[in-house]
């Protein structure tokens, strides 16, 4: 299996250290895997020796040039380096035994077969042999490869201890249905739901950066359908499944914000991989769940869902271990404007409101429409086609304001020194109303921006505050 491989002369090396060395060794994992499924190039590679994992990394290290630096793990019988943009990790092989008044298992040495069994999923659990007597041959006990043939996630060990052992792997097998499309075995798939619980123990870092990996997947929903089927999405992010459900009075209902939420999700992911504009996609209409009411003479009702939706992001965010920086602000102003540009489009736009959304999204103004175009999913075509049409009308007339008055990005076309030197006056509050209102009146269009008219506009608003000019 190695003979086409770019990395093959690495592997001839290994193979003849470890024979010196009187060990042997097998390449394992996601490595294995990955090849099989002709995926992607490997950047980590592990290997499993059934002796000291250690001392083969050293050996081999030793006949590197230049020698890297080896990390060593003696709590875990593990070495790793980096080689040529490769991380490699070796291992001695482990078993664990389990005895009776004890849950956390005893890890011990073991064979090559005891190793692959304490692993996740069977496609993740063959091993090539690097060994001169079979140099390149599948070692496949648990049948890793009819499943990957076949699309499934299987667990070598009986479901339940495998997800008990480790609860992330619960968020890993969502993570491998989404991103490589698989199915999960029926029997793991119930596992999941009853070993939910135990996500608890799981760091939020460990676990969000499976569940990034489902956001930026192809089609996002699939993993996020997953997670809510297994109750594990309603422990993590609880705002999001409240917005399950459609309900009715006096024969009205509304839809559910839930999987709308999700064709929101899967519409941007097919215009966008930036993971913060799908996370702001995911959370566009968290505030719906808490401003929900019935009003007798419109119907259903959610207003003020995007001021409560942003408010909840810095709570969500912070909880969820995510970026408190940028990124979080992103999702947040998203959130606030995501149903600004779509009252723009219904109601025949003025240029002031034009400049206003211009001036209020700033750089973020591409992403806001890609958000909102998301938005749209109505089934009915005609709609949803006039509605595209209706956000370029409106994305054309933005483009010919900021031509005309460049308000993104707005820097004042008169400086708060500026207007001291005019009329002669220390810093203080008069500054910054007249600056204020130098921007009002440009975003108003009541003066274009330009330095000439901003000085006219000052002097006359000076006068109300009783300002001489010098
Ligand atoms: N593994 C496991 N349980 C985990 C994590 C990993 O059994 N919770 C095992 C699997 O055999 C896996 C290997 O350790 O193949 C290496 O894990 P890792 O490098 O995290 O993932 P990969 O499977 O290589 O996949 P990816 O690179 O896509 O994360």
């Amino acid at each position: 299996m190695l003979n086409q491989n770019k990395n093959l002369k690495l592997f001839k090396l290994i193979s003849e250290t470890a024979a010196e060395n009187g060990q042997n060794v097998f390449a394992v994992g996601g490595f294995v895997r990955d090849l099989l499924m002709k995926r992607k190039a490997a950047t980590d590679i592990d290997f499993v020796t059934e002796q000291n994992g250690i001392e083969l990394a050293q050996k081999i290290a030793e006949k590197l040039n230049p020698k890297p630096k080896i990390s060593i793990f003696k709590t875990y019988g593990t070495a790793m380096f980096r080689y040529q943009n490769l991380d490699l990790e070796f291992v001695g092989a482990r078993r664990e035994s389990y005895s009776e008044n004890s849950r956390k298992p005893a890890v011990e040495n073991g064979t090559l077969e005891d190793d692959q069994k304490r692993r996740d999923f069977t496609i993740n659990a063959m091993a090539i042999s690097l060994n001169k007597e079979n140099f390149g041959t599948l070692i496949d006990p648990f049948g890793g490869q009819k499943d990957l043939q076949n699309k499934i996630l299987r667990t070598p060990l009986e479901p339940h201890q495998t997800y008990s052992d480790d609860p992330l792997r619960m968020m890993r097998a969502i993570r491998f249905a989404a991103t490589l499309d698989f199915k999960i075995e029926e029997n793991s798939l119930g596992a999941i739901k009853t070993e939910a619980e135990r996500i608890q123990i799981v760091s939020m870092e460990r676990i969000m950066t499976e569940f990034n990996k489902i956001m930026l997947s192809q089609k996002p929903s699939i993993g996020l359908k997953l997670l809510d089927e297994t109750t594990l999405l309603e422990k993590i992010l609880p705002e999001l499944t409240a917005l399950k459900g459609i309900e009715e009075i006096d024969g009205q209902t509304h839809k559910d914000n839930f999987y709308h939420t999700l064709e929101v999700l899967d519409n941007i992911s097919e215009n966008t991989d930036k993971l913060w504009l799908r996370w702001a996609s995911l959370l566009h209409d968290i505030g719906k769940a808490p401003t929900k009411k019935f009003v007798e003479e419109t119907g259903w009702t959610f207003h003020g869902h995007e001021f409560i939706g942003s408010k909840m992001i810095k709570p969500i965010f912070k909880r969820l271990k995510l970026p408190l920086g940028t990124e979080q602000k992103f999702v947040e102003k998203l959130v606030r404007m995501h149903a600004r540009p779509i009252a723009l489009v219904t109601d025949d736009a003025s240029d002031s409101a034009l400049r206003r959304l211009l001036f209020d999204s700033g750089e973020d103004l591409e992403d806001l429409f890609t958000l909102c175009k998301a938005d749209i999913t109505t089934k009915n075509y005609s709609r949803q086609a006039r509605f595209k049409e209706n956000f370029e009308y409106v994305l054309r007339k933005i483009k010919e304001v900021e031509e005309k008055d460049r308000i993104r990005n707005f820097q004042p076309p008169i400086s708060g020194e500026e207007i001291m030197e005019m009329f002669n006056i220390p810093p203080g509050r008069e500054i910054g109303i007249l600056k204020e209102k130098v921007k009002e009146a440009i975003l108003e269009g009541d003066i274009e921006n330009d330095k000439t008219q901003a000085r006219n506009f000052v002097i006359k608003e000076a006068e109300k505050l009783r300002l001489k000019m010098k």
